[in-house]
């Protein structure tokens, strides 16, 4: 395969997982069972795999019982073939970064691969073949995919600089110059995005539910369980997806349930030019009222 098809880089393929440090490992567990919809598939008192589809692991969590609140230490992109895996690795190197061993449980969980921390030190695993199940979990309520992080930094333009043009995501679209959503070779509207912000973290996690149906069904059991609801119903201007946020820092950063983002056409993904919107809610809600409706984000 070329590794520089249409006279460009190519970029990871897509998210694959979330390694989570959290305080309270079994609780965290049970949150994501009944409020993400995954399925718990291994674990003992350090470490958890859970599953949404076929995919080995979307999150990994790992125990330490002397936080407060959880850490987001890693994200793992899946990439498409060795020769493009070769030549992050020779961009990341010539960019003057550090390649880094993938942690050791995910050394056997893939066929090759390794890692880099951004700008701001998150670690990103980078890695071909990721280990998959024949059959996707029997759960009805469950997610498809776990689409993209969500990355609040206070190193903006070097995040953006590193994700673009050391590995290679496109730009989909701007929101003033605070936050860029940038998409990797799966082609749905962003894989990534970076927000402009006083401090590094990660804000939220997207996994996309079968239907608008089970969006809200998601929703009925946090309100139900009364777990915190961060941004209530957004229809996203950039993604044209419609979402809500839940949100307990114990159990990891926002967890945002969506049904229809967009997924780029093969043309549309070599040609599309990114929009450069207003900041504005309504840029990023297109339910907001009117140009000062910030309230909720
Ligand atoms: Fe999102």
């Amino acid at each position: 395969m070329s590794t520089h098809a249409a006279g460009r880089p190519r970029a990871p393929y897509g998210m694959e997982y979330a390694r989570i440090v959290v305080p309270d490992l079994a609780a965290t567990r049970e949150f994501l069972q009944y409020h993400v919809g995954l399925q718990l598939e291994q674990h003992d008192d350090e470490y958890a795999f859970l599953r949404a589809d076929i995919e080995h692991h979307c999150i990994e969590l790992i125990s330490d019982p002397s936080l407060t609140e959880s850490r987001t230490e890693a994200v793992g992109f899946s990439v498409e073939s060795d020769a493009v895996l070769d030549d992050l690795r020779e961009r990341i190197t010539a960019a003057g970064h550090e390649i880094i061993p993938l942690h050791d449980r995910m050394k056997g969980l893939c066929a090759r691969g390794f890692g880099v921390r951004d700008p701001n030190g998150l670690i990103v695993e980078l890695f071909t073949e990721f280990v998959e199940y024949a059959e996707p979990p029997l759960i009805e309520l469950r997610p498809l995919d776990l689409v993209h992080p969500f990355l609040a930094t206070n190193k903006y333009d070097e995040t953006v600089e590193f994700y673009t043009r050391v590995l290679g995501f496109l730009p989909s679209d701007y929101v003033g110059d605070v936050t860029v959503f940038l998409r990797g070779e799966d082609r749905y509207h962003h894989s990534l995005a970076l927000q402009r912000n006083d401090e590094h973290y990660v804000a939220h996690l997207c996994f996309m539910m079968k239907s608008f149906d089970h969006v809200m069904r998601g929703r009925a059991r946090a309100l139900y369980k009364q777990v915190p609801i961060a941004s209530d119903m957004v229809n996203h201007s950039a993604s044209t997806s419609i979402a809500f946020y839940l949100y307990d820092p114990k159990h990891g950063p926002r967890y945002e349930l969506c049904d229809g983002h967009r997924v780029f056409t093969p043309e549309e993904h070599e040609t599309h030019r990114p929009r450069r919107m207003a900041l504005d809610p309504r840029n990023i809600d297109v339910w907001r009222a009117a140009a000062d409706d910030w309230g909720r984000f």
